[in-house]
């Protein structure tokens, strides 16, 4: 039976916040060891509360910090195809509790000026008191963000739209549009064909169809709520929103585990 029958029918029940409670539970039991090590061999590396960690990526603190540095490297160089990053507004959008924005003035360089906003207040506040020399701001899970008009040279969301209703890819695609300077770079990642086994037959065939999916257990921004973008909508999305397509990576399925599709847009 798919995963997402049971999710259904336990979320009948109101089961799916105790599931939730003891998956995270169950994750830092099975993870204290690497982690405590983890702390133990790297005592002034900053690490956010594990919920923090748990909500937004994997609660594993080496995958969250140290893999987070060759994550930040990949980003970096997708874009640097396309745009030289030098004396540049970069913005996290949806930074979460920092995992890739950290890295990157080491990686991009410190000419750049770093932004990074989320709408969820707890990771915003934590990211403010313990990451230095970068600008986080508090937005709402709808726009408009706390910016100027073409202000950014570089936006990047990963993982954000997977969790965004219909209406909001649209009035978030517009205003993701008005704060990119021209010829400014967006960079999404999006659930596209790798997770198409999530869907059920019937949601396949939408999906197929050109269709976004939505699987909402929460309200829409949280992990809970996990929309599915195929490729022809955001083809659809991007002209209707006057961005040009420069790259789409498919993602794969690696170890069992589907990759997000990569998309870069130039304004
Ligand atoms: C899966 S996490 C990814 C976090 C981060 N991008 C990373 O890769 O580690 C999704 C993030 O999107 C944020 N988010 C969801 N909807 C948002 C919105 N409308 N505006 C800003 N952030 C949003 C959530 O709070 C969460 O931090």
């Amino acid at each position: 039976m798919k995963k997402i029958v049971i999710k259904r029918f336990l979320a009948k029940l109101n089961l799916l916040p105790l599931i939730e409670q003891l998956n995270f539970y169950r994750l830092k039991f099975k993870n204290r060891h690497i982690n405590n090590q983890f702390v133990r061999e790297n005592p002034n590396i900053k690490l956010p509360p594990d919920f923090y960690i748990y909500e937004t990526f994997q609660l594993n603190y080496k995958k969250y910090y140290t893999n987070g540095l060759p994550t930040a490297m990949w980003l970096i160089e997708l874009v640097s195809e396309f745009k030289l990053l030098e004396n540049s507004a970069i913005l996290d959008w949806g930074c979460g509790t920092g995992r890739i924005l950290r890295h990157l003035p080491k990686i991009a360089g410190n000419t750049n000026y770093y932004f990074g906003c989320d709408y969820n207040p707890k990771y915003v506040k934590w990211c403010q008191e313990n990451l230095k020399n970068i600008d986080f701001q508090l937005n709402q899970v709808t726009p408009p963000l706390p910016y100027e008009d073409q202000k950014f040279d570089f936006v990047y969301g990963i993982s954000i739209f997977t969790h965004l209703s219909l209406e909001q890819h649209q009035k978030w695609f517009e205003e993701l549009y008005r704060i990119l300077k021209p010829n400014g770079i967006l960079f999404l990642t999006t659930h596209g064909d790798a997770h198409k086994f999530k869907l059920t037959e019937k949601e396949q065939l939408a999906y197929t169809s050109g269709d976004l999916i939505i699987h909402d257990f929460k309200k829409e921004g949280n992990r809970l709520f996990a929309a599915y973008q195929p490729p022809s909508f955001m083809h659809q999305i991007a002209s209707k929103n006057k961005l040009k397509i420069l790259k789409h990576i498919p993602g794969e399925i690696k170890n069992d585990t589907p990759q997000q599709d990569v998309w870069i847009f130039m304004k």
